[in-house]
């Protein structure tokens, strides 16, 4: 089998000459305390594979420590300590501190220009710290015993291949490892004069099953995929091969990719170049110089979500894109001249009633896993029984693919950046309801939840059906009767409908203990069903004309809607004058009245914050980006913002929203409707809204979450900033903690709250395009690379009166305290 591919014309990577003269070499491969390494001289490790010590780019004025190989005469840099603070002389020098810590200072004054302490490694006490060049191009510090462990060099307490600058070596991990918090991923050069960091990095998303992808910036502009027990779903390429094996590890510890060597005396390495190209690279010998090795051959198709959801990008069709079967484009004429940003969407909408089942789709690259869930010890028939019967799983499939297949995958979200491949992709089975399932491959699809199995289910069930489909027929009725006599331009509404009597008695004749709270457009009850469901009731006060609008609307817009993070409408009721809709009842109530309650912000630790903040984030970027329909929010705050059992946020009340066009960026209304506080400058101003206004009410939210604070109503004892503007203080004065609300000092993380602050700032800025969208968000709160500078905030001052300190929330559209307020701009 022809398994290599060499391709020995193309010299890519260019070559790096070293500044520093290799004559007058520090032959030792080690530096102990207090010992000094100076400008010209080097460490070389024992089999003389490896050198370390000051080097400066090509073109470059600048001078680095770093790490290169020895043996090949290019001076190939594989490592750089100081990256990001380059050396702008030569009058520096390297040592080692008796507590272990490797430090480069200035040979003159002695100020500290870099060093290797990490936030954590100041714990560790070494009693006599050395520090030793590897074979295997590792720089670590460790403990001195009178004999030299093993242990000591599998264990030290510090080491380069923790932070990996551009490269990966063999032995390498690129990953997470869960004990020391450490994230392992490299970022490229930002030129070949330049080592900073640039835009591209390649790292492991261990946001829900593990997948490998490459970003700029903080946007995903490629995904390798996850690992199926095998090799990575989007990356064929990569297989046995006779210079390097693989493997990709993920338990409670650690998950991690890494390579090692076949035939140690081989040079290889994997290196993401400037220009954001992944690169497997071998040195050939006989010709002096680096080759490309099984490099993946990135093609259109790689583009990140180029056909949207539900589709599939088939490189060897033209047009590439197609929608996966049962489903057809979301907007065809859009599709049809290329723009596929809508992707596809089912032709039969799932309800999830009892028929439905799972098509198999074979050969294709797996879809993006940030979204999923998975078990690596379940059978795929465990798999398929638990997606069934959840009906927010839209697909499942095996973790690990070798031998008989085992684990699970689930995923929970459109199926996202799928692609089709000739023969070597992987298998996936995605629901369906009945009217759309293949019956062809039912020995392995039925197998499991067996016909007898079914038959149970079906007959209680169809009863049920029947109660609906008769609800729905009449609602249709009434709903068509309505549509002659209003405005034609409503759609038809596919929700069950609850009748007047069933919430009569399940809210005990919608009694005053039962009332949660009261919103604009009237009272919200719990109530409790026949069959022990928990509902909401949101009844709509009959007088109430204005709110028939914003009731048709929420009704339209929300059913159409599914996601953890939106509050879930089970139905509505429009009987004998009457308007209802019915929504799953959240045992937690508001976030209102857990952060601005003196007792109650107690039970919010840190965690659970950034919990939230991240739900609402994710709710948020499908409104805006992953749902069928573009959504804009516009009232978000926090008693729009309600808890469930487990403190898992859900954006609630959609009588505001909007529904945008794809390629529709910002709208006008004369009618601004909204919370003050929360209103982005150019809405409340001008009434211009767009996804970037709601970006400005998360950032405010997010302000308030840390700080445990309303925005309007913060003044502050020696400037009457609101809270964004003292947010904003702080952050230039680099006293952002003193934000952090006084009852999470002890749960605090201080990089996740400075870093949410941060994200917050740069949510509220004044111009609309400079606030990022919420991918980006979701993006930096998840990572730690750098973020962007936030420039001067926005701030919209209303009517300076302040809000009572007591807010009720509620499933209503606004609460008595905080009101969302609607007033007509004069223009
Ligand atoms: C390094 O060595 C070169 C050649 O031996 C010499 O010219 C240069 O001054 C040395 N630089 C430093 C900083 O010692
Ligand atoms: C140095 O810069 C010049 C001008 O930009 C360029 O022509 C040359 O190729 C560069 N040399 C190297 C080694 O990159
Ligand atoms: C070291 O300090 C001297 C004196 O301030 C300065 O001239 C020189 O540039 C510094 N060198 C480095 C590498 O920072
Ligand atoms: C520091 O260590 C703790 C626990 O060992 C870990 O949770 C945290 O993520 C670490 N932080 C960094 C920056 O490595
Ligand atoms: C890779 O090969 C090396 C050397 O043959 C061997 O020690 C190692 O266990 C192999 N690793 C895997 C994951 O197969
Ligand atoms: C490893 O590679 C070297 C050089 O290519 C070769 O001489 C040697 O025989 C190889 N060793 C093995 C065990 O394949
Ligand atoms: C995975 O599934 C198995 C079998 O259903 C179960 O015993 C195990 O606890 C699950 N593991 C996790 C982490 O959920
Ligand atoms: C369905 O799955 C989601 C996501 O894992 C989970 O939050 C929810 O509780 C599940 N629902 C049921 C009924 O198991
Ligand atoms: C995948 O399954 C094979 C065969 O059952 C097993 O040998 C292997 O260890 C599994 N791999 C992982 C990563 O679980």
């Amino acid at each position: 089998m022809e398994e290599t591919k060499v391709t020995t014309t193309k010299l890519i990577f260019a070559i790096l000459v070293l500044y520093a003269s290799i004559t007058c070499t520090h032959a030792a491969d080690t530096i102990s305390a207090n010992q000094i390494l100076k400008y010209n001289e080097t460490l070389v490790s024992p089999q003389k594979t490896f050198e370390l010590g000051f080097f400066s780019p090509p073109n470059s004025t600048n001078h680095y420590l770093g790490i290169w190989y020895k043996k090949i005469s290019t001076g190939t840099v594989v490592w750089v300590a100081n990256r990001n603070t380059p050396l702008t002389d030569t009058t520096v020098e390297l040592t080692l501190t008796f507590q272990g810590v490797l430090i480069l200072r200035n040979a003159t004054t002695g100020n500290v220009l870099w060093s290797s302490v990490n936030v954590n490694s100041s714990a560790t006490t070494v009693r006599n710290p050395i520090a030793q060049l590897l074979d295997n191009g590792n720089f670590i510090i460790y403990e001195q015993g009178d004999v030299i462990n093993q242990d000591d060099l599998d264990d030290p307490t510090w080491q380069s291949f923790d932070f990996l600058t551009d490269t990966l070596l063999p032995g390498m991990k690129k990953g997470r490892n869960f004990v020391t918090g450490i994230e392992r991923h490299y970022t490229a050069w930002k030129s070949k004069d330049d080592p900073a960091s640039g835009e591209f990095s390649a790292s492991i998303d261990t946001r829900g099953y593990p997948q490998l992808i490459q970003t700029k910036g903080q946007e995903i502009t490629y995904r390798v995929g996850p690992w199926n027990g095998l090799r990575f779903s989007g990356a064929p390429h990569l297989k046995p091969n006779p210079i390097y094996n693989f493997t990709f590890v993920i338990n409670e510890r650690e998950i991690y990719y890494q390579y090692s060597l076949i035939n140690a005396s081989v040079f290889t390495r994997l290196v993401l170049q400037p220009d954001g190209h992944l690169e497997r690279l071998l040195w050939v010998d006989s010709t002096q110089e680096w080759v490309l090795y099984l490099t993946p051959e990135i093609d259109r198709c790689d583009q990140y979500t180029l056909c949207g959801p539900y589709a599939a990008c088939n490189i060897a069709q033209s047009p590439v894109c197609e929608c996966l079967k049962g489903f057809e484009p979301t907007s065809p004429d859009q599709w049809k001249v290329a723009d596929w940003s809508r992707g596809c969407r089912r032709r039969t909408p799932l309800d999830c009633e009892p028929g439905e089942g799972f098509n198999k789709y074979t050969n294709i690259k797996l879809p993006d896993t940030q979204w999923s869930w998975y078990n690596l010890t379940m059978t795929l028939a465990e798999c398929e029984n638990m997606c069934k019967s959840n009906c927010s799983c839209v697909a499942y499939t095996n973790t690990n693919i070798s031998g008989a297949g085992s684990g699970c995958l689930l995923w929970f979200d459109e199926l996202l950046d799928v692609r089709a491949f000739g023969g070597t992709g992987d298998t996936l089975y995605i629901r369906m309801p009945p009217s759309e399932l293949e019956s062809t491959d039912s020995t392995e699809n039925r197998k499991s939840s067996g016909p007898r199995k079914r038959i149970q289910v079906i007959v209680p069930v169809a009863s049920m059906v029947l109660v609906i489909l008769i609800s729905l027929f009449l609602f249709y009725h009434f709903n068509r009767k309505k549509q002659h006599q209003q405005d034609a331009s409503d759609e038809d509404l596919e929700l069950p409908l609850f009748s007047l009597s069933t919430l009569h008695k399940a809210t005990n004749n919608f009694s005053m203990d039962n009332k949660l709270g009261e919103g604009g457009f009237g009272p919200v009850y719990k109530g409790l069903l026949e069959n022990k469901l928990e509902i909401a009731v949101k009844r709509l006060a009959k007088t109430s004309t204005q709110g028939l609008r914003e009731f048709k609307n929420e009704v339209i817009s929300i059913s159409k809607l599914q996601h953890r993070n939106l509050v879930k409408l089970l139905g509505c009721c429009i009987e004998g004058g009457e308007k209802m809709l019915i929504y799953e009842y959240m045992p937690n109530k508001g976030l209102d009245s857990f952060i601005f309650d003196k007792t109650q912000s107690k039970l919010l630790d840190w965690p659970t914050r950034y919990h939230i903040i991240d739900g609402i984030a994710r709710g948020l970027l499908y409104l805006h980006q992953d749902s069928r329909l573009r959504i804009i929010h516009r009232d978000l705050k926090v008693s729009n913002i309600l808890l469930d059992a487990d403190m898992n946020p859900k954006i609630s009340d959609f009588g505001m929203a909007r529904t945008f066009k794809a390629n529709q960026i910002e709208a006008n209304t004369n009618r601004v409707v909204g919370t003050y506080g929360y209103m982005a400058p150019e809405y409340a101003g001008q009434g211009i809204f767009s996804i970037k206004s709601d970006v400005y009410s998360f950032g405010v939210l997010v302000l308030e979450i840390v700080c445990g604070e309303k925005n309007r109503g913060f003044l502050h004892k020696e400037h009457s900033n609101n809270l964004i503007g003292h947010a904003w203080r702080l952050h230039n004065e680099g006293s952002s903690l003193q934000l952090v609300s006084k009852c999470l000092e002890e749960s605090v993380n201080v990089s996740q709250v400075l870093r949410s602050i941060h994200v917050g700032l740069l949510c509220v800025q004044r111009q609309p395009e400079d606030r990022p969208a919420m991918t980006s968000v979701i993006m930096m709160l998840g990572s730690d690379g750098q973020l962007p500078t936030p420039k001067k905030p926005g701030f919209y001052i209303g009517k300076a009166k302040k809000d009572s300190p007591e807010s009720s929330s509620s499933y209503g559209t606004c609460s008595k305290n905080e009101l969302t307020i609607t007033m007509l701009n004069g223009r």
